[in-house]
């Protein structure tokens, strides 16, 4: 759509965490106004059906073991196509504001004197739980909630964490982009004084039809640990405290919970070959 300016904008947009009908409208109108839409691995392909006729679209990553465009890459290209004169949608999964580098996107506009605007989304740190039937917050058992990064951990890519703080931030914690790490996570919040029986949830592809949750405590996650450091593929999302407890009561989406502790160490496992969107059997043991 370009309107005969010299420049056009880039609309930051959260796609949502997978289900196509938690796309806000206002995301789905601006997909479908686009010129050229950027979008990321954890995007649902179905959204892109939103999308006018003609419109270029443009993967952007980013998924282990494959040539992504890197973030500057990303970022030029924004800014390229804006410069242009072209509507240019940015989709990302969940959130953009949200472990989601749309900060960093902002900036770089900013920056570049690109006109921006973004379009929050359906986080997974909320929907994932909600589709597992865990409320994050419940006057009975939690009156605070916290969203980390998992990548903080031992074994992690950084050190940003600080564990003895984030184990006592908050009655639940949400812990993303956990997988490889959430069981040196379950034993750090151990030593950092949560309970050992604190209940967890670990959520893969929440909200989709084949979304899995594993319930457990982190007693169960360390002593997989010990045994052999698991394997969860992502995406993974953990949820730790008491409002765990609820999905019990609560599962209305269907997924069947596996107990943790029936899990072998590499029980948490994708096939790697698994490509978003086609059938896929859950591997847990
Ligand atoms: C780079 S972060 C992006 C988060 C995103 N901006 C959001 O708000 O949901 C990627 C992480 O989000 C979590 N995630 C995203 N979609 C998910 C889903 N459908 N199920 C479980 N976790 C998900 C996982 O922890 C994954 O490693």
């Amino acid at each position: 759509m370009n309107d005969g300016k010299s420049t056009g904008k880039v609309l930051l947009i959260g796609a949502g965490p997978g289900d196509p009908g938690l796309l806000t409208i206002n995301a789905a109108k601006a997909i479908g106004a686009a010129d050229v839409i950027v979008y990321d691995y954890l995007v649902n392909p179905e959204v892109l059906a939103h999308s006018r006729r003609g419109a270029e679209l443009i993967y952007a990553g980013k998924r282990a073991g494959e040539h992504s465009m890197t973030q500057d890459e990303i970022n030029d290209l924004l800014i390229t196509r804006a410069q242009l004169g072209q509507l240019v949608a940015r989709l990302k999964g969940g959130d953009p504001f949200v472990f989601g580098r749309g900060g960093e996107e902002a900036e770089a506009l900013v920056e570049a004197g690109i006109e921006w605007q973004v379009i929050p989304g359906v986080s997974s740190g909320v929907a994932a739980a909600a589709y597992a039937g865990i409320p994050l917050t419940h006057r009975g058992y939690s009156s605070s909630v916290a969203f980390i990064t998992g990548h903080g951990a031992r074994g992690g890519r950084d050190q940003s964490v600080d564990w003895q703080i984030a184990a006592h931030s908050a009655d639940t914690l949400v812990i993303f982009m956990c997988a490889g790490t959430i069981a040196s996570i379950a034993r750090e919040l151990v030593e950092s004084g949560r309970r050992p029986s604190t209940p967890v949830a670990i959520i893969r592809w929440g909200t989709y039809q084949h979304q899995e949750v594993h319930i457990g405590t982190l007693d169960d996650l360390i002593g997989i640990d010990e045994a052999g450091v698991p394997t969860v593929e992502p995406p993974a999302i953990a949820i730790v405290g008491e409002v765990v407890e609820l999905s019990k009561k609560l599962n209305w989406f269907g997924s069947n919970p596996v107990a943790l502790r029936s899990l072998s160490p590499v029980g948490i496992v994708t096939p790697s070959d698994f490509v978003q969107g086609e059938s896929y059997v859950a591997s847990c043991e």
